[in-house]
């Protein structure tokens, strides 16, 4: 296992609510330490938007390989055996090329296209069960059901299994809280048991019958000569789980926090003019998707970034930051759902590791988004929401655990 980099002593938030938007900090550090040494973790840091892409697709130079990282997310257990063909987040090139290969198998844009009546389906679904003229919880509603559901669904795993799936995932990747260690490490490999044993039956009985799904792709895919084992198949369902649930999840909940707080004239624009939906998702991923940020090792000694850097040094990307980069990003700490290159951030990465689930993230928020506005003809901010005590630490940074909103049909 990685040793992880305690991020927090290098942005030293006073608050929550300061790191769930660090609009300020991104400000001070692009401005006065773009590239910016921190003793503390020994951790070289970038934030400008040219840096951080050159350290994310420069590969040969800035490794996946380190020993270091600032990502903590949960079942880290068994997935850290390099050779493993499912291990593609910390292997470079030419290594990773095999794994990511196989995996993408299951991301065509055919299968893209499969996919986006099943979502469309399921984001109604839900958005119907929210009763007009009340307050709804969206995050409870919306944000943090319709990923986990729309992958069990991609999955192909049962129908009547969707709940008890959901549970697993939130056990998998909670969070882990420093007082709470041990029990969470313990619950954590009770989830995963329970996880395997649900899942690889299911592997085995579709490799017999293999149908539209995300698993048959996995097994029918083949890379130089190469396949999944039905055991690697159940640990590339836990990557994906993994990358893919609790990011989706932030990205919608912090959609609709945009849409309350930054500026409310929004909902109306877009209910109006649906087809403004897909720009204003990516401002959404360019403005309110924090502390996206990925970790690499310098591999030869070089200059690139107009520093000194070491063979060993760890240099951290903030691709959150380099979404508001000036040079870049013209008016960048505004919103703007019609800025026209929004879609160049970098939140997804960049290069060889670029997100392979971006395009899958991109449709669940687009048609969660569209099924609300179509049935809600207005949301309204609560009275007396407090920022500060609706968030919890997560993966990315802080996440809200709930968002209130009056709802009008
Ligand atoms: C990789 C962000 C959703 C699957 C990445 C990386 C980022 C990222 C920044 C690059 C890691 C690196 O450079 O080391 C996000 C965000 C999401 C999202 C912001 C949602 C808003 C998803 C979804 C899936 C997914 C829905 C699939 C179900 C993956 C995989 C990788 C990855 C498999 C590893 C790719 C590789 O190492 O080659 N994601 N992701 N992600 N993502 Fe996503």
């Amino acid at each position: 296992t990685k040793e992880v980099i305690p991020v927090n002593e290098i942005t030293n938030f006073k608050s929550r609510a300061e790191e769930f938007f660090p609009i300020e900090w991104y400000k001070e550090m692009l401005l006065n330490h773009p590239v910016y040494f921190h003793e503390g973790t020994n951790t070289w840091n970038v934030f400008k938007y040219e840096h951080v892409k050159q350290v994310l697709s420069n590969y040969e130079v800035f490794s996946s390989e380190g020993t270091r990282t600032t990502i903590f997310v949960g079942s880290n257990h068994k997935q850290q055996n390099p050779s493993s063909i499912t291990n593609l987040t910390n292997v470079d090139p030419p290594m990773h090329r095999k794994s990511r290969s196989l995996l993408a198998a299951a991301f065509t844009p055919r299968s893209l296209k499969n996919w986006e009546p099943r979502i469309q389906q399921i984001a109604k679904e839900l958005v119907e069960e929210i009763q007009e003229d009340s307050v709804v919880n969206i995050v409870d509603a919306l944000a943090s059901p319709l990923p986990s559901l729309v992958i069990a669904d991609l999955f192909g795993v049962p129908l009547e299994n969707r709940y008890q799936f959901k549970k697993w995932v939130d056990i998998l990747f909670q969070p882990y809280d420093r007082e709470r260690l041990d029990d969470i490490e313990l619950e954590k490999q009770k989830a995963a048991k329970e996880y395997f044993e649900f899942l690889y039956p299911i592997v085995v009985q579709k490799r017999l019958n293999l149908t539209d799904d995300i698993i048959s792709d996995l097994i029918r895919a083949e890379v130089d000569d190469e396949r999944f084992t039905d055991e690697e198949i159940v640990h590339a369902t836990m990557l994906l789980l993994g990358a893919g649930v609790e990011t989706t999840s932030h990205a919608i909940a912090n959609t609709f926090y945009s849409l309350l707080y930054d500026d409310a004239s929004i909902y109306e624009e877009l209910r109006n003019k649906i087809e403004l939906v897909p720009n204003a998702v990516e401002e959404m991923l360019r403005y309110r998707f924090h502390m996206s940020r990925r970790d690499r090792t310098v591999k030869q000694d070089n200059h690139l970034l107009g520093v000194d850097l070491k063979k060993g040094d760890v240099v951290i990307a903030w691709m959150s930051a380099c979404n508001m980069d000036p040079d870049l990003f013209e008016d960048p700490f505004t919103m703007n759902i019609h800025r026209s290159n929004n879609k160049k951030h970098l939140t997804f990465g960049n290069g060889p590791h670029f997100c392979l689930g971006a395009p899958l993230a991109r449709l669940e928020m687009k048609l969660a988004l569209e099924a609300f506005i179509q049935r809600f003809s207005r949301i309204e901010a609560v009275s007396g929401f407090e920022l500060e005590n609706n968030l919890t630490v997560s993966a990315t940074g802080q996440s809200l655990t709930k968002l209130p909103m009056k709802v009008y049909e």
